[in-house]
Formats: C-alpha cells, sequence, structure tokens
C-alpha cells in the first residue's frame, strides 16, 4: 500500500525548500518505484493569513491520516505582534503535541566538502558526527503554569514551568541509547541537576535506565559546560540526550559547527516511528522569495523520513549520496559559498540533486 506524505511549505523560504524536496520525492516515485501519495497542506502564519489558525482542524486531521509529515518552517516578522496562542510557532508546537512527537534527533555532520565553510578550525570539526536527542513534547516548552499576570500591585509577573515526569525522561532517554547503540555507544545526558530539582530527576532516570544498556557508556554534563564543550571540542560527543528547551539551544549551536545551519535535516518521532520531518533552521524571512535559501537540509529531513517512517532505507541513502556528489561538484548556495566554489541558487541546487540522483 502507498505511504501518505503530507506536506507543510509554512512560512518565509519554507515554500521554496519544500518544494525542492518535494521534486527529490517525485524523482524516487517516477523514477526508483518509491510508492507514496503526497498531499499538502497549510501550517503557520500561512494557515493563520487562510484560515484564522496557525493549526487548521483540516491539517491536523491530515496530519494524522499521514505516514510521515514533511515541513518547512513557519513564522516571520509580518506575525510577531499576534497573541502568543495564534502565533506561526503554535502551529509547530501544536503538531508536535497532537502528533504526540516526543523524540527530536538532530544530527550534526560535517561534510568533509565544507569543511571550510565552518567557523571553526577544520582540525576542531573534521570528522564531527553528533545526534542531539532533544524531547519534544514536554518541559517548560509546555509545562503549567504559564503566562503572564498581573499582580494586585498592578506590576506583571511572568510564569513558565519546567516540569517532567519520570516516564518522559524514562521514554526519551532510552530512544538516545537505541540509536547510540547503532553508533559509537556513547550517551551525554545534559541537565542542569546543580541547581534544577527536575534536571536532578532527569540524572537519575537516565542512570536507572542506562541499566538496561550495560554496554552504553552514560555521561552528565551540565548544559552551561555541554555549550562550551560543544564550541571546545565538539569530536568528543557521540549521542546527546537532553530536554526540550537546552536540546533547542544545543542544537542551533552543534549546527553552526558544521558550516550552515542550512544543511541539518531533522526528525521528530512518536512511540510508533510516525514522523515529521523539518530542517532545523528557521523560515528565514530575510531571504525569502529570492530563491537562494539552501534546500539541501529539507532535501536530507526527506531522506531521514524514508529511513524512520516509511522503511525505505536505501531511497535515503541514494539521497544522501546525491547530496554529496552535488558538493562534490562544487556547487553551493550562499549560506555555504566559500572561495572558488560555484554559486547556486535554490532551485538549481534541487535541480542538481535530481540529476545526480538519476546518475547514481
Ligand atoms: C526549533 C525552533 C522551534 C522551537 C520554534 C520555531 C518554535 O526553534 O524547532 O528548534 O523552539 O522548538
Ligand atoms: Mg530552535
Amino acid at each position: 500500500m502507498s505511504k501518505k506524505i503530507l506536506s507543510l511549505p509554512g512560512d518565509g523560504i519554507g515554500p521554496e525548500i519544500v518544494g525542492e524536496a518535494v521534486k527529490v520525492l517525485t524523482c524516487l516515485q517516477d523514477d526508483f518505484g518509491l510508492d507514496i501519495e503526497m498531499t499538502e497542506g497549510l501550517v503557520g502564519g500561512a494557515a493563520y493569513d487562510a484560515a484564522g489558525h496557525p493549526l487548521p482542524e483540516a491539517t491536523l486531521d491530515l496530519a494524522h491520516d499521514a505516514d510521515a509529515v514533511l515541513l518547512g518552517a513557519v513564522g516571520g516578522p509580518k506575525w510577531e505582534s499576534l497573541d502568543i496562542s495564534v502565533r506561526p510557532e503554535k502551529g509547530l508546537l501544536g503538531l508536535r503535541a497532537e502528533l504526540g512527537l516526543f523524540a527530536n534527533l538532530r544530527p550534526a555532520i560535517l561534510y568533509p566538502q565544507l569543511a571550510a565553510a565552518s567557523t571553526l578550525r577544520a582540525d576542531v570539526v573534521s570528522g564531527l558526527d553528533i545526534l542531539i536527542v532533544r524531547e519534544l513534547t514536554g518541559g517548560i516548552y509546555f509545562g503549567k503554569p504559564r503566562g503572564v499576570e498581573t499582580l494586585p500591585s498592578g506590576e506583571r509577573r511572568g510564569v513558565n514551568t519546567l516540569v517532567y515526569t519520570e516516564s518522559e525522561i524514562d521514554r526519551i532517554c532510552r530512544v538516545a541509547f537505541d540509536i547510540a547503540m547503532k553508533r559509537d555507544k556513547r550517551v551525554c545526558s545534559v541537565d542542569k541537576a546543580n541547581v534544577l530539582e527536575c534536571t536532578e530527576l532527569w540524572r537519575e532516570v537516565a542512570i536507572k535506565a542506562a541499566a538496561d544498556y550495560p554496554e552504553i557508556e552514560l555521561s552528565h554534563m551540565y548544559v552551561d559546560n555541554a555549550a562550551m564543550q560543544l564550541v571546545r571540542a565538539p569530536k568528543q560527543f557521540d549521542v546527546m540526550v537532553t530536554t526540550n528547551m537546552f536540546g533547542d539551544i544545543l542544537s542551533d549551536c552543534a549546527a553552526m559547527l558544521t558550516g550552515s545551519i542550512g544543511m541539518l535535516p531533522s526528525a521528530s518521532l512518536d512511540a510508533d516511528g510516525k514522523g515529521m520531518y523539518e530542517p532545523i533552521h528557521g523560515s528565514a524571512p530575510d531571504i525569502a522569495g529570492k530563491g537562494v535559501a539552501n534546500p539541501l537540509a529539507t532535501i536530507l529531513s526527506v531522506a531521514m523520513m524514508l529511513r524512520y517512517s516509511l522503511d525505505a532505507p536505501a531511497h535515503a541513502e541514494r539521497i544522501e549520496a546525491a547530496v554529496s556528489a552535488v558538493l562534490d561538484t562544487g556547487l553551493r548556495t550562499p549560506d555555504i559559498f566559500s572561495e572558488g566554489a560555484e554559486r547556486a541558487g535554490t532551485r538549481q541546487m534541487g535541480d542538481a540533486v535530481v540529476s545526480a540522483l538519476r546518475a547514481v
């Protein structure tokens, strides 16, 4: 039976980059026998403009019905003054929560062809291969109480709550351990157990879960130190597992080690392997509509989708090989450009990946 893929281009550069990723999927469908059905929906600011809500019921129904979701990006200055409950970001957070996508996998891999694009010295980053496993449906992003209240004195007070249950911590740690078993078997759990009781519990539960994985070498690091170590000596890490907010911050940092945030895909998975796939960069309103955004992170997100949700690892490998072949040719969007390379726009990059696919 064919698998259903829902694409949600969203805002900013979203439609441009998702367009290129859809081209890649269509090529796999037409030339390589990938059995899929694709539909498209609205999310984020685009959905707010068309339907008055960043996550319309119709989109949620399509998402529930799909085997996998491909998302571009949400948000932009146009919607920043809206009430927080209907801002584009709520569309994304709502999808994560409603679909139970608690496990966010964010690989940071340095393509050898791009070593010169990193702001760090090549010897510090060459060979980098880190996977950040970020908890995605709990923590301070969703904890209650939350909001801004006015005190009797008239002064306002803002509140957000960091909260994790043992089972939420246990299941994300196990995702990290399972994946690490297929890698270097090292997991660093990142917390702030010296200050926050909630993450003291995190550390305790991580240690308990690790007892079922005798081959895993589990270490612990405070988040401030982890941020420093990521830029000091990033190759010390294999898999990192952490809370929603720490993972948000550390994954941007890790992404930049690889030269461009425009290269990195992500997967957000539920307990049964259903997932939403998106580049880790945002909607980049400053370059939206200019045809210069790098589509490779979205195309590589399709590869993750094929591997984790569609059980089609051979197609995933095809895409990854095609991306690497395109980088070998020296074609570069502005974000990964370095001296001597050939400049390309969004469409040219997508077309090059499709040609490389056909040539593999
Ligand atoms: C991310 C983004 C989102 C997050 C925003 C857009 C809500 O920064 O996916 O990392 O904070 O999770
Ligand atoms: Mg982020």
